[in-house]
This record gives C-alpha cells, structure tokens and sequence, in this order.
C-alpha cells in the first residue's frame, strides 16, 4: 500500500445498550505501521462516511496499546482479538469490526465484562492474606512450578476465549474457560489452596466444569496462549475427586 492510498473500515454501531445494531462504512488515509486502534483515532478525527454524511464519532475502548490490559478487545473481519495488535497490512479489506457477542453492547465496539470479574468473584481468585502484619517471605515455589504458574498469571480477562467458547451463552450458566483456569492457577498456589474446596464447590456447580464440551475452541483464540484445554482437563480430574471424597465422607 502506498501513503496515499486509503483504507475501508466497516463498523457495526450501536447508540447504546439494547438499541438495533447498524452498519457504517469509513474511508480513512493509510499510513505505514498502522493498527486497528490507529485507523479508528483517524474516524475519531473526522467522522465522515464513505457516503460524505459526518456522524457520530465511533467509540472503543483501549488502554495499554500492547495487548497487556485486554480492553480493545473486539472482532476483526470475523476473528476476535486486540485491536492493537492488530495490524492494517495484515488484514483484508474492508476491514470488519464487531464488539463481541457474548456480551452486552454498551455503545458501538464497547461491551459490558462485568460477567467476567463476577466470574472471578464466585470461584475466588485471589490469594488470601488478612495485610494486618507483615507475612515474611512467602513459601518456595521451584522454578519449573512458577513458570507454569505464570502463564495463568498472564491472564488479561480480555474475554476472546468466552466469546470463542460455545457453551457461554445466554441459555447456559457456564462461567467459562477464563474463570476454571483461574480456580485451577490460584487452587496450585501454596497459600491459595487452602482455599481449594471452596473453588472447588463452585468448579462443580451448575455453573462450573460441567459446562465445557469440550469444543476446544477457547485455547485458539488466547492471545496469551494459556493452556486453557489442559487447566480444564487438570480442573476436571481435581473436581472429580473432590466429588468422590464427598461422597465417600457421606
Ligand atoms: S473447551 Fe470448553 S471452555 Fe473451551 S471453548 Fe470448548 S466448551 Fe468452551
Ligand atoms: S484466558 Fe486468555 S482469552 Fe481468556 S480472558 Fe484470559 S487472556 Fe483472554
Ligand atoms: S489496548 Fe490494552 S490490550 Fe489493546
């Protein structure tokens, strides 16, 4: 592409929350480098159809601008993913974008994941300290147990592998992939099991593991490339047991 050509953007909007989704077409100058993030400030810039007809600047969220904090999270020519990452001569036109579908559209691209940290609530994630002294030096972890770990930890709930996850829909409690890796990452912290069975009961729930049919849709589309499919597979052997010494305690 050269400097002077320019680059078609088609935008599904939407005025606000529960209102009909429409269509809108823009024509926005090409620059070398470009990202998804970098063609919508240029229709912030000059909101003007393909049509002449200036409307109403296109919103979106961002915040990191290196797929670090999740927010831009949206779907490109089908596909979703991080809207800064995503880059101009990677991508076909007109170039597509979507808000995600499993959750609620507040404006244009910007969606609701509320459900997501309400989903971090129910299975507990987090390490639980009481912060009233001070705690020393926590317990050793081996190099090879923190590098696992650490790729749980890299988790940005940015919500692609729910929007990717069949099973995450309005007609299912299922609280999806990004919530049971969790339980499974905090479940293997030497403090944080301690606070295993509690997880556990909400892992075996009707809105835990059972919910996941196993599509393997989620562990593809993980920027972060978490293992999503083997912490569901681990989570589930975990459940399973706990389950079993349940039933064996009467
Ligand atoms: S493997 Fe389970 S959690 Fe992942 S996409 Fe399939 S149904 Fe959803
Ligand atoms: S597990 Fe991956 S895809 Fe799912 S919310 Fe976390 S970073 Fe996003
Ligand atoms: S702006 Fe943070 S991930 Fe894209």
């Amino acid at each position: 592409m050269t400097q002077t050509q320019r680059i078609r953007i088609k935008v599904k909007r939407q005025d606000a929350s529960g209102q009909t989704p429409y269509w809108e077409e823009f024509d926005v100058p090409y620059r070398k480098n470009m990202n998804v993030i970098s063609a919508l400030m240029e229709i912030q810039r000059n909101p003007v159809r393909v049509d002449g007809v200036r409307v109403r600047s296109v919103l979106w969220e961002y915040n990191c601008l290196e797929e670090v904090c999740g927010a831009c999270s949206m779907r490109i020519n089908g596909k979703v993913r991080q809207a800064c990452s995503a880059l101009i001569d990677r991508l076909e036109q007109p170039i597509v974008l979507e808000p995600m579908s499993t959750f609620p559209v507040e404006k244009d691209l910007i969606v609701n994941r509320q459900i997501m940290f309400e989903g971090l609530q129910k299975i507990k994630g987090w390490i639980a300290i009481d912060g009233t002294y001070p705690l020393g030096a926590g317990p050793r972890i081996a190099p090879d147990e923190q590098q696992e770990a650490y790729k749980y930890a890299t988790c940005m709930t940015c919500g692609c592998c729910l929007e990717a996850c069949p099973n995450v829909n309005d007609h299912s409690p299922y609280l999806g992939p990004q919530a049971m890796a969790q339980a499974k990452y905090f479940n293997s912290h030497p403090i944080g099991k301690m606070m295993a069975k509690e997880r556990l009961e909400t892992v075996v729930s009707n809105e835990g593991i059972a919910g996941c049919g196993n599509s393997q849709n989620c562990v593809q589309v993980c920027p972060k490339e978490i293992p999503l499919t083997t912490a569901l597979a681990e989570l589930n052997r975990d459940a399973n047991r706990y389950m079993l010494r349940k039933l064996l305690k009467g």
